[in-house]
Parts: structure tokens; C-alpha cells; sequence
């Protein structure tokens, strides 16, 4: 990477993009049992494949066979960065094998080696809701220690067989979802942990216990990436939405912190060298109890990041005393009378990203880099067969500017933008191919018939110019 040279790109996510769901070996994971869904319906999560549901992941936009064509039309776009996951399912199949699925580990040696050899910069996703259901079942997810042991076990090797093309790796993807102050639902706890909300019988002590595995496993791993290769760079991503007030009322105003704060106690424990007390308090007042050793503490304190990702599509209002009618949105909180909503109901809020940008640097005082930005939307095949989509121009446009309004004038170090889904594939929380984000089209429709063909939007060639126009801020 040049000096100053700003990352910017795309990112996409195995189970959402590769397909071959049970090509070379790879065992079945989590999101290989949820069926298609759309914003009306939810998704299914099945025990077992049914032959009358289609299961999105099973083929997603086949990059598994196609990712040369695709990286090539990002080469094209300028990218100077690509945010790729691993498939755990891929490289041990079910979790906990002493040995690894070296086809699996081919298959992502040779996506790495296409990035580099288009001059694209891997940043490598460990965990982007990708664990092999065995884990799941045999073991209880990451409720148990053993799967912590087994995804460092994972992580080493795919730090080894990546050593020395790949300095950027996430440790995982948007693991602050699990709080467990706050009610989920089932699709969220189970993207992110294999596990039904409605079906766990401790909730509280559950997520907690989840939530701290997890991250525990992020501190560990940074470690072991750090002794493999000094010069990695080591982050995990964070999906944060800021709850603003509904007014000044302090008592508004006090429920917006708490809301914006509610997902930041992983982060905490990520980049001050230890689990935060407050939420020991809090979990002890509650009566949730959490094993904590004199090893772990070392973890914590050895294995802080080198930088946040933020993934950031839309903020919300902070609830607030006599809401209840109002429509609660995807992320917590309630609906913004002030902005429009996509067609799936995500509120647009440019400057909620300088605003969450501006947060986080001065919380934590980390690089950032934003992973995921982006608008999904329905697109129309012109006649002539283009797709003139001037809604996700203006999106990420806008988004662009705030970014460079909390660069120029607010002194955020922001060292990249990566825009989610710079080619159409499967949305993570409905399983449609319709809800589309790319620059690039992707002929496939939510009944399955489709060619795969790949078309270049207009926004392809106006991302292409930002690139070039903008290769540093500084
Ligand atoms: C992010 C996830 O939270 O949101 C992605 O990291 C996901 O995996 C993205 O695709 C957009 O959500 P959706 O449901 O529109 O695909």
C-alpha cells in the first residue's frame, strides 16, 4: 500500500456470495439451513434440509466458481481493497477435526492470490456468521469453551496459510448484536451464534456467556495472528447504530446514550485490555454469573486491536416514554420522522455515519475502517439493459461526503471505505436476491432462474471515478 493511499473498495461475505455449499469437502453451516425469506416473511432455520425450501447459501452468486470474473470487474472499478470471510465450514467441515480440508484452504489461497495479482489488498473475515452446525450441535455453540479452542485452532491455520499475502484480518463480524440486556430475535441470534433467541432457556446468562466466548476468542486470536506474522494487522468489526434523542428532554437524551453505548462493552473489552467492570456489575446485579480466569485476563490485555471496523447503514431514536405505536426498527429504537427509509425500512442517515465515526475515534482513538456502507434496493433492467440505479449513487455519495466531512474536518483516522455488496448478492437477514446492493448486477432472481451473468451498473463507472479522483484525504 502506498503511503496515505485510502482503501477504498468492497466487501462480501462467503456464506451471501460463494455457493458450493457442499462442493470440496465443506461441511454444513449455520446459514446452509435457513431458508429464503423476504421483509414480510422471515426467514426459516431449519434442523435438517427440506426438499420444498430453498436455501440461498447453497448457491449464492456461484463467486466460488466465478470469483476470477468477479475480481477482475472490481480490478476494473479501481479497488484497492476487497473484505473477503472465510467459510470455517470449509476448512475443518465440522469444526473439530485435528485435521484441515486442504481443498477448502486452496480455494481461498487462490481467491487471495487473484486479489493480489489485481493489486487488491485481502482483508480476510474470519467469522462473518460461518460456523459449522456440528459446532452447534455436539458442543452448544459458543456457550463452550471448546468451540473458543476451535476457532483459534481455525484462525491459526488460516493465518499459516495465508502468511505473507494477507495483513488485515477481522477476528469477526458484528458480534455486538448479542447483548443480553435486550430482547432479540431469532434470526439475529442465530446469524450470529447458530442459536434460536426463542429457544434458549437462560437467555440472559446465555448470550452473556456467548457474548464473552466470543469475544475472548477475538482477544486470543489477535495474539496468535501477531505471533505468526508481526506485521498483521488485526481488527474486528462492529455494526453500530447511534439512537438519537427524540428531543432534549434529559431523560431522552440519557436513553440515547444508553443505546448508542449498549453495543460498545465488546469493543471495550477489545481495546482497553480487559472485560469492562461496568458490565460485570451489571451482569452480577442481574445474577448472571461468568467465569473469568487469571489466563483470560492476560488474553484481554495481550490481545487488543490494531484497528475498528465499522459497518454503518442506518441510525434510529432512542425509545422513549409513550413510543409503544411507533415502529421499532431492525437495529433497536424507533423510527426517524426526519428520513426517508430504504424499501426495506433502513432509516437513510448520511450523517449518522460522521456522527458514529467521530464516536468511536474519540472513545477509542483506533484507526477506523468502515467495512460495510451500502443501500439495498430493488433495480429495474432497462429495455436497452442497463440499470440506471442514481438511488445508490446518491446513497453512497452522500455517506462519501460525511465520511470525508469527519476526515477533512474532524480529524477521524478513517483509512478506508468498503462498500457492502459491491456485487448483488444474498441478503444476510431476508435471503433475497431482490433487496440488491451492488455496483455490479447479477442476473439470478429470488425464484432461481437467472443466467449468473454479471452486468455493470451506472454506479459502476461512478464509483470507478471516485476512486481515481480521491486516491488519498489527506
Ligand atoms: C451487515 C452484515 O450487518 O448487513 C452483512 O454484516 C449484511 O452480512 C448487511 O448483508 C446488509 O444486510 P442485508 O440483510 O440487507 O443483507
Amino acid at each position: 500500500m502506498k503511503k496515505n493511499e485510502f482503501l477504498w473498495g468492497g466487501s462480501i461475505a462467503a456464506h451471501q456470495c460463494e455457493g458450493a455449499w457442499n462442493k470440496d469437502g465443506k461441511g454444513v453451516a449455520i446459514m446452509d439451513l435457513v431458508t429464503q425469506g423476504s421483509y414480510e416473511t422471515p426467514r426459516k432455520i431449519c434442523q435438517t434440509i427440506e426438499s420444498d425450501n430453498y436455501y440461498p447459501s447453497h448457491d449464492g452468486i456461484d463467486f466460488y466458481h466465478r470469483y476470477k470474473e468477479d475480481i477482475a470487474l472490481f480490478a476494473e472499478m479501481g479497488f484497492k481493497a476487497l473484505r473477503i470471510s472465510i467459510d470455517w465450514s470449509r476448512i475443518y467441515p465440522n469444526g473439530d477435526e485435528e485435521e484441515a480440508n486442504q481443498l477448502g484452504i486452496q480455494f481461498y489461497q487462490n481467491v487471495v492470490d487473484e486479489l493480489l495479482k489485481n493489486k487488491i489488498i485481502p482483508i480476510v473475515t474470519l467469522y462473518h456468521f460461518e460456523m459449522p452446525i456440528h459446532l452447534v450441535r455436539e458442543y452448544g455453540s459458543w456457550t463452550s469453551r471448546k468451540v473458543v479452542d476451535f476457532y483459534l485452532k481455525y484462525c491459526e491455520t488460516m493465518f499459516e496459510a495465508l502468511k505473507g499475502k494477507v495483513h488485515y484480518w477481522v477476528t469477526f463480524n458484528e458480534m455486538n448484536h448479542i447483548d443480553p440486556q435486550t430482547e432479540a430475535s431469532d434470526i439475529f441470534t442465530y446469524i450470529i451464534a447458530g442459536l434460536k433467541y426463542t429457544e434458549m432457556e437462560n437467555k440472559k446468562q446465555t448470550l452473556a456467556t456467548i457474548s464473552y466466548n466470543m469475544t475472548l476468542a477475538s482477544v486470543k486470536a489477535v495474539k496468535i495472528a501477531r505471533r505468526i506474522d508481526p506485521v498483521n494487522q488485526v481488527g474486528c468489526v462492529f455494526g453500530l447504530t447511534p439512537a438519537y434523542p427524540l428531543n432534549c428532554d434529559p431523560q431522552n437524551v440519557m436513553n440515547s446514550l444508553k443505546e448508542t453505548d449498549r453495543e460498545c462493552y465488546q469493543i471495550d473489552a477489545m481495546c482497553m485490555g480487559k472485560f469492562p467492570e461496568y458490565k460485570l456489575k451489571e451482569y452480577s446485579a442481574q445474577g448472571i454469573e461468568l467465569e473469568i480466569s487469571k489466563a483470560d485476563q492476560q488474553a484481554f490485555e495481550e490481545g487488543k486491536i490494531d484497528f475498528i471496523g465499522l459497518n454503518y447503514y442506518s441510525s434510529s431514536v432512542a425509545h422513549y416514554e409513550g413510543d409503544d405505536n411507533n415502529e421499532e426498527t431492525l437495529f433497536g429504537g424507533v423510527q426517524n420522522p426526519y428520513l426517508e427509509q430504504s424499501k426495506w425500512g433502513w432509516a437513510i442517515d448520511p450523517i449518522g455515519l460522521r456522527y458514529m465515526l467521530n464516536y468511536i475515534y474519540r472513545r477509542y482513538g483506533l484507526p477506523i475502517i468502515i467495512t460495510e456502507n451500502g443501500l439495498g434496493a430493488v433495480d429495474q433492467l432497462e429495455v436497452n439493459g442497463s440499470i440506471q440505479d442514481d438511488y445508490r449513487i446518491e446513497y453512497v455519495q452522500k455517506h462519501i461526503e460525511q465520511m470525508e466531512k469527519a476526515i477533512v474536518e474532524d480529524y477521524v483516522d478513517c483509512f478506508g471505505y468498503l462498500m457492502w455488496g459491491p456485487i448483488d448478492l444474498v441478503s444476510a437477514t431476508t435471503g433475497e436476491m431482490k433487496k440488491r446492493y451492488g455496483f455490479i448486477y447479477v442476473d439470478k432472481n429470488d425464484d432461481q432462474t437467472g443466467t449468473l451473468e454479471r452486468k455493470k451498473k451506472k454506479s459502476f463507472e461512478w464509483y470507478q471515478e471516485i476512486i481515481t479522483q480521491n486516491p488519498t484525504f489527506s
